[in-house]
């Protein structure tokens, strides 16, 4: 199967939900558009879908540099999926290597990823991919009210 990858473009919102919410980040098109906006023009982002033969969007991965008083600048996934259909077919490889060309290319030594205790095959996926596990978090969270 053909895949191709390029930049996010208009009218790719809907299927780009939809594989948020395969992330179990539920969100609709709306809301994509508004964020995907917010991160046009942004050179410290990137964002790459892989489209099938048709143009259909079935994977994204976003990256950014994230920016530390006490460490230096790296590069860290914002989110990465390939639909539940196209696993297991070395897309989700293909978008890793594009996010980290990406980073290398920005200037940073780092690249880093954090993914949920749940996700257990998406932890081989990184292991396999060179990544090594370096310290556990906790993330807390609070309303802003
Ligand atoms: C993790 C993910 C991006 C990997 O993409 P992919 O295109 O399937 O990955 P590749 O084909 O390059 O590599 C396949 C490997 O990914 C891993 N993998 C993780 N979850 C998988 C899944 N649901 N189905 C198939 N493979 C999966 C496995 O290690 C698999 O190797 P294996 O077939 O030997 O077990 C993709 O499975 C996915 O979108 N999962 C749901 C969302 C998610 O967890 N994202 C990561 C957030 S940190």
């Amino acid at each position: 199967m053909q895949i191709n990858l390029r930049p996010p473009k208009g009218g790719d919102e809907a299927e780009l939900a939809i594989l948020c919410g395969e992330m179990d980040y539920h969100s609709d098109a709306s809301e994509v558009t508004a964020r995907l906006l917010a991160l046009s023009g942004r050179d410290d982002h990137m964002v790459l879908v892989a489209t099938d033969a048709k143009d259909k969007p079935i994977a994204w991965v976003h990256a950014h540099l994230s920016f530390r008083l006490v460490a230096e600048v790296f590069a860290e996934l914002g989110g990465l999926v390939v639909s539940a259909a196209h696993r297991g077919q070395g897309i989700g490889e293909r978008l890793l290597v594009e996010a980290e060309r990406w980073g290398k290319e920005q200037g940073v030594s780092i690249f880093r990823v954090r993914s949920n205790v749940v996700r257990e095959r998406a932890h081989g996926f990184y292991l396999r991919a060179g990544y090594e596990q370096f310290k556990t978090s906790y993330v807390f969270q609070k309303m802003l009210s």
